[in-house]
């Protein structure tokens, strides 16, 4: 059965937590990402405190919460690598490509997602999906190219709305595109990328999740790639 509650996000992100305090060491890095699931794994991290070379996040909100408790965030350009980047997800499939940017930090989550070592995706079964496309697909625009490029969606059969008042940590703009037809994740990913003005688009096929960890029966699982 399907869950979608605190509780089970809550129990993802420590069973992820759990797998990842043992291969954690003072030389780690470790990417944060953002949402309510994240959050209950910064929780974790801000209870255990282990010890790690540094942490980056992926956005301003998750940012706050880490250095509210007392630990450091670093700059993705001051630091390595990430040996790790967690994150949660709107939707994934079998092959753990996801939609991601429901909460509108998809530039930065997918830029340390891609420069991290693993990503290791924690959601609730509701997120896991036969076909991506239900959720909309955020697409981060430039301001000055926003009408182009939602033109240019509806040009691929999508229906595009404007986020209305938000902006970005990047200061840009969200068009949210809805009944695109997902078939190959990875070439519609490339082709929204294509248009100018796009900063980055909420399809993470090109960097898929390493690790899933997923409720089953009501039990957090380990799944890998
Ligand atoms: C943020 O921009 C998103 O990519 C989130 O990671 C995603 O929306 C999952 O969020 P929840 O954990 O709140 O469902």
């Amino acid at each position: 059965m399907e869950n979608s509650n605190s509780e089970t996000k809550q129990a993802v992100a420590r069973k992820a937590f759990e797998y990842l305090n043992s291969k954690l060491h003072k030389d780690c890095i470790l990417g944060i990402g953002t949402g309510s699931t994240t959050n209950f794994f910064i929780q974790e991290l801000i209870e255990h405190k282990p010890e790690i070379k540094a942490i980056v996040s992926s956005s301003l909100a998750s940012s706050k919460l880490i250095e509210e408790a007392g630990l450091e965030v670093s700059e993705l350009n001051d630091v390595g690598a990430p040996d790790f980047y967690i994150d949660g997800a709107d939707e994934i499939n079998d092959r753990f490509e996801m939609i991601k940017g429901g909460g509108g930090a998809l530039t930065r989550e997918k830029i340390i997602a891609t420069a991290s070592k693993k990503f290791i995706c924690i959601c609730d079964s509701s997120k896991k999906v036969k076909m991506l496309g239900k959720f909309p697909v955020a697409v981060e625009v430039i301001p000055m190219a926003r009408s182009y490029v939602a033109r240019q969606m509806v040009v691929k059969g999508g229906s595009p709305e404007y986020r209305v008042g938000f902006v970005s940590d990047n200061g840009n703009q969200i068009i949210d595109v809805r009944n695109l037809k997902l078939s190959v994740p990875y070439d519609f990913e490339n082709e929204i990328n294509n248009i100018p003005g796009v900063v980055a688009n909420g399809i993470f096929a090109a960097r898929k999740a390493d690790y899933l960890v997923i409720d089953k029966n009501g039990v957090p699982e380990i799944l890998e790639q």
